[in-house]
């Protein structure tokens, strides 16, 4: 994607936490793309960096909480709620969460926050415990429902010397993320995405394995179209070679079975389900515990048990209003079959892919694809993944249109 924020206005909301400094960087990163950048300061944020450094970067003033300038404040917040494209808080402190679940609006940010109808997008930065606190959790969870987006927080060493989740996302991350929702449509915002990549591997001894050819590249570029569209995503993962997208949240799989458990655990929640992993259908019937020695002019014999289907599952257990959509990696009778899958994984939408059709299937960056529904047959030309991902989902936002 080229990057360009020319002509976007982008108000960060900077709160009392250690990671502001590397707000600093945010700012310049932003102008440098072009964007104009309001900066807003709660009196904690001032502790920890001067107003006058995101002055000097933003070409505008700080402003810093405060009730005394009341003449300014009103017209301020108003002005700059509507100015937004978008709201960023960074770095949100467990504190402006919180604040922004219930709707307080006792400062300058807060209230600013409250008026805004811009989208929202914030990068929290805590100490583990306050993080992994079940009412920070909640608080969360309840702004993601509400839409407001949201990037990290990763896990490393904390200002207060820690280990664990709660750094701040490095500033290259926010702004990519910030360039990602500025830059697409944002018709999945306040929906939960889950896309599955890659192959699974089931192991034969402890070196060696079944396995098939997905790099994964179809399912992240499904995750993240989903992302630069304002969804929450979460991508589970088998064996891939690919470079991996940012996501919500990431889930690594080796077997099937792996990926039975996190399918399962995780389908209810979601209100769109892409399932263009390839999970190998069978798996060893008794896996050695030590490497398989070979005898010298002896073949070996494996015994494969079948793997349960879990696209099939997943659309026995669907939810109303959930979207359902799964690929048909074939080689023959490739709409038949893919109509057949349909129908028996209780699908809203199948991608059939000649697998062995030159540019597209396994590993290459393009595909060729025919999107199939009970009343739709779309037959679409070779394009790249990360344009058919963006195909896909038009699709599916249609789809969740009936459903509404
Ligand atoms: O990763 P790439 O290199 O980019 O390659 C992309 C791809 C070829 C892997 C992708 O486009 C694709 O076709 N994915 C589906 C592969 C597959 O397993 O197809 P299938 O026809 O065997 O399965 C049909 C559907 O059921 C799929 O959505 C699959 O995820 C699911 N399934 C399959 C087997 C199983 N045991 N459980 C399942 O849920």
């Amino acid at each position: 994607m080229v990057k360009s924020l020319e002509g976007k206005t982008i108000v960060l909301g900077v709160t009392g936490g250690i990671a502001a400094f590397k707000s600093v960087e945010v700012v310049s990163k932003l102008r440098k793309l072009g964007a104009e950048v309001h900066v807003i300061m709660t009196k904690n944020a001032t502790e920890f960096v001067a107003p006058l450094s995101f002055t000097t970067l933003a070409g505008y003033p700080t402003v810093v909480d405060t009730f005394e300038r009341e003449d300014t404040w009103d017209v301020a917040h108003v002005s700059l709620a509507k100015k937004a494209d978008l709201f960023v808080v960074a770095p949100a402190t467990a504190n402006i969460i919180s604040k922004m679940r219930t709707g307080l609006a006792d400062d300058m940010l807060s209230t600013t926050l409250l008026a805004t109808k811009a989208p929202v997008l914030i990068a929290p930065a805590m100490n583990t415990g306050m993080l992994t606190h079940p009412a920070t959790q909640e608080n969360l969870k309840a702004l993601e429902e509400r839409g407001v987006l949201i990037v990290g927080p990763e896990g490393g060493f904390l200002a207060c010397g820690d280990e664990g989740q709660g750094r701040m996302s490095e500033p290259e991350q926010i702004v990519e993320r910030i360039c990602q929702i500025l830059q697409t449509k944002q018709d999945l915002l306040g929906k939960r995405v889950l896309v599955t990549a890659g192959g699974t591997r089931e192991y034969i001894d402890p070196v060696r394995f079944i396995g098939n050819e997905s790099s994964g590249k179809m399912g992240f570029a499904l995750a993240e179209a989903a992302m630069k569209r304002g969804a929450t995503v979460t991508l589970i993962k088998g064996s891939t070679t690919a470079a991996e997208p940012v996501v919500s949240e990431k889930v690594d799989v080796v077997s099937t079975m792996d990926l039975k458990d996190a399918m399962l655990a995780r389908a209810p929640q979601q209100d769109i389900i892409i399932q263009a992993a390839a999970p190998a259908d069978f798996r060893m019937e008794h896996p050695s515990e030590q490497k398989i020695k070979k005898q010298a002019g002896e073949a070996l014999e494996l015994r494969l048990v079948e793997n349960p289907d879990i696209a099939r599952l997943v659309g026995e257990q669907k939810k109303d209003g959930q979207i359902l959509v799964g690929f048909a990696a074939e080689t023959e009778h490739v709409n038949e079959y893919a109509r057949e899958k349909l129908k028996k994984k209780n699908l809203d939408m199948i991608v059939a892919n000649n697998v062995t059709q030159e540019g597209a299937g396994f590993h290459v960056d393009t595909n060729i694809a025919t999107l199939i529904t009970d009343t739709s047959f779309t037959e679409l030309p070779l394009m790249t993944k990360k344009e058919l991902a963006h195909v896909i989902l038009d699709q599916i936002v249609e789809l969740m249109k009936t459903t509404e």
